[in-house]
């Protein structure tokens, strides 16, 4: 059975895509430095995996520590190697991800985002594992194309969607290098919302997220008065910002998918758009939330915040034809699983 180390394995994505990997029969070694999650992600995984006892199991093994710290990775990999468990795929969730904090700490995000990705590639060619799963971002776009394919250019708009796109284009030199080594996908997620629809697993709101759904989540649950809306004169039908909003569910089986299809097919480098093609604005996201889960979220009109594009909608035709997956769940099972999670949880994982 394939082993899968998982870097940010009790993030938000990451933990949603570790339940389906585990369900699918893989056996995972998660590394976190829990910067960003919670120890606790790591029992509600093992429910929803149907593993007992985290401390009798091979099928998960979790590593507390920082991906920059090579001393760590190679542990990992010496471990796993010793238990001929080796790792054939890295799937690299962890990373700093906040758009706004990125214009302030700049070194911060090109730190973690890149030089610890540098970190993790190195380490694994040592240990010749060459299969790569990426977490990158529709935030390489920036807003010159409302509707981009992986081939529209890519011009980000802050030091995130840089530091993304920079570790994309290591991995292009990197599969380039040696052409009959690397199976290196990068997926470009769109907006990841919603949550397991047991309400175990959510986006964790206590960690001062910047998106406008943890927001959206916190106005109905009364912790905060209002949502901020950043413009109403963007070029759109209604005026306010038009986005691609994907159940986390179905990026987590985008991933799986993805991973499939690297270990099936030839060495290669894979740029895929991970979204629906559906393109909501924040008018209709707050109507629909609001119908979905019978509650109110009140909002007021703000200007328009630097950095922000008016629309961006993916165009998921390559995601859709290469691999074995289409986004399933709309809007509404969006916004009731979101919904479920945050009634049941209305303090994150404290
Ligand atoms: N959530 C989004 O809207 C979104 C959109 C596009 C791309 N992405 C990318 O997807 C990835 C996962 O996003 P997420 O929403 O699950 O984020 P998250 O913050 O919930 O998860 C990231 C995980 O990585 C861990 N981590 C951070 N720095 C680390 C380090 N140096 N060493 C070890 N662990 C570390 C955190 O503790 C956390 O568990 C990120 O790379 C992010 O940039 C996210």
């Amino acid at each position: 059975m394939n082993t899968i180390l998982i870097t940010g394995g009790t993030g938000f994505i990451g933990s949603h895509t570790c339940v389906v990997l585990l369900n699918a029969g893989f056996n995972l070694i998660i590394l976190d430095s829990f910067i960003n999650s919670s120890e606790k992600v790591l029992d509600n995984i093992c429910e929803l995996a149907n593993i007992k006892d985290i401390n009798q199991t091979q099928r998960l093994i979790v590593y507390k520590g920082d991906f920059r710290n090579k001393k760590i990775l190679n542990l990992i990999f010496s471990d796993a190697e010793l238990k001929n468990n080796n790792i054939s795929c890295v799937m690299h969730f962890a990373g700093l991800k906040a758009v706004g904090e990125s214009n302030f700490k700049p070194l911060s995000y090109w730190d973690v985002n890149v030089s610890g990705t540098i970190n993790i590639l190195k380490v694994m060619e040592q240990y010749k594992c060459n299969n790569f799963v990426f977490s990158s971002s529709a935030a390489v776009y920036g807003g010159l194309n409302n509707n981009p394919n992986e081939d529209s250019i890519a011009r980000p708009e802050n030091p995130y969607g840089e530091t993304k796109l920079t570790v994309e284009k290591i991995l292009r030199n990197l599969y380039f290098s040696s052409p009959n080594k690397w199976r290196i996908v990068f997926l470009r997620y769109f907006n990841p919302i919603g949550a397991h629809e047991s309400g175990l697993l959510g986006e964790d709101f206590n960690n001062d997220a910047t998106n406008i759904f943890p927001d959206i989540c916190k106005v109905a649950l009364g912790k905060k008065k209002f949502l901020k809306v950043f413009g109403n004169d963007w070029p759109t039908p209604d005026g306010t910002g038009v986005r691609d909003y994907i159940h986390v569910m179905d990026l987590a089986d985008g991933h799986f998918q993805a991973m499939q299809y690297l270990l099936r097919n030839k060495p290669q480098v894979v740029c895929l758009n991970l979204g629906t093609g559906v393109g909501t604005s924040v008018l209709e996201l707050i109507r629909i939330f609001e119908e979905s889960n019978s509650c109110k979220v009140p909002y007021l009109i703000s200007h328009r915040r630097i950095g922000d594009v008016a629309c961006l909608i993916a165009d998921n035709k390559l995601a859709i034809s290469k691999l074995n997956w289409f986004p399933k769940r709309d809007l509404k099972k969006m916004c009731q699983d979101s919904w479920n999670w945050n009634k049941k949880n209305p303090n994150g994982y404290e």
